[in-house]
């Protein structure tokens, strides 16, 4: 019986710990989107929320149509272009992601802030594909620490709700 449960735990053990050095799989996105093909057209043109609000948004097939009225040359096949024009959701998944108990405005930092996207994103305009893991992430320090050299508020009521 103690052999038995021995080997019990020794097995849920290895799993554990198997299950905590796995890496997590990287995220796909629907369509293989390429920031650096789309450099010169402006993050404010597809991100429009930055500058209004809290968020920033992701565009879906509504705006790219206006540049691509036939599907894109590479990256998505004609048929599923069809379903983004007709107003099928393009599923994204927002990688960068603060909790619900933190306020955070865009507007705020790039327009009263005047900081560039870069200064927390990193350099999108580089990327050919999208992020398969989060680009940069948003830590309470990150956030305190560019706080502390901006001289901005470090009052815990000012970011938690
Ligand atoms: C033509 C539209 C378009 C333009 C222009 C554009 N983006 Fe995006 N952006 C997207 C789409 C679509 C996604 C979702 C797919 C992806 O992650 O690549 C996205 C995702 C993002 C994300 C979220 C990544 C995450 O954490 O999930 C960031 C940050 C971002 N863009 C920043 C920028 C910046 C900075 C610029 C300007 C240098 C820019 N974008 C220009 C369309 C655009
Ligand atoms: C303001 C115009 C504009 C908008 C809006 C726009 N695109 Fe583009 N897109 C371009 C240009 C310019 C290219 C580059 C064409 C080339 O190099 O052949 C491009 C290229 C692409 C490509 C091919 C990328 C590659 O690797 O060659 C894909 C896929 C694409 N766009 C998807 C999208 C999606 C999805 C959206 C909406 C979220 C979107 N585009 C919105 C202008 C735009
Ligand atoms: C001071 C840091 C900071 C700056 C500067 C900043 N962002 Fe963000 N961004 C964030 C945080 C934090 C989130 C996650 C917000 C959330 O979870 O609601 C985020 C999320 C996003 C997302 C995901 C979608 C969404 O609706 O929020 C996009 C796209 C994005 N940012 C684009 C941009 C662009 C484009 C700029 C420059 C014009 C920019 N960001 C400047 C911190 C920043
Ligand atoms: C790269 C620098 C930088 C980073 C990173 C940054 N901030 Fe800020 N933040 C600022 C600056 C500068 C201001 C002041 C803007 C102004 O002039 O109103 C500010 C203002 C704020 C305010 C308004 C504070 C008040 O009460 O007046 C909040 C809330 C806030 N930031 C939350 C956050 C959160 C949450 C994060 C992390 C997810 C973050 N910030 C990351 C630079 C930054
Ligand atoms: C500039 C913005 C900012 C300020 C100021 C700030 N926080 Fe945070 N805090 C965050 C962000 C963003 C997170 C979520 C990301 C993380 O967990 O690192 C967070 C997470 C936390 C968490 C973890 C909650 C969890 O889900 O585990 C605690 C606790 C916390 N903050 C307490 C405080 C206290 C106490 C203060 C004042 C001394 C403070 N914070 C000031 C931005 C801020």
């Amino acid at each position: 019986m103690r052999r038995y449960l021995l080997a019990v735990v020794v097995m849920l053990a290895t799993a554990v710990a198997w299950i905590l050095v796995l890496p997590e799989a990287p995220v796909a996105q629907p369509i293989p989107f390429n920031h650096a093909k789309h450099a010169p057209v402006g993050c404010q043109v597809c991100h429009a929320g930055v500058a209004e609000g809290a968020r920033a948004g992701i565009p879906q097939g509504d705006l790219c149509i206006k540049c691509h009225a036939t599907a894109p040359l590479r990256g998505v096949s004609e048929a599923a272009w069809t379903e983004v024009a007709s107003g099928h959701r393009i599923a994204w998944r927002q990688l960068t992601q603060i909790p619900d108990h933190v306020r955070f405005s865009h507007r705020r930092h790039t327009v009263a802030g005047q900081l560039a996207c870069a200064s927390c994103h990193g350099d999108m305009t580089a990327r050919t594909l999208p992020p398969g893991r989060v680009p940069v992430r948003l830590t309470m320090n990150t956030c305190l620490a560019c706080h502390q050299r901006e001289g901005a508020s470090e009052d815990c009521a000012g970011c938690h709700r």
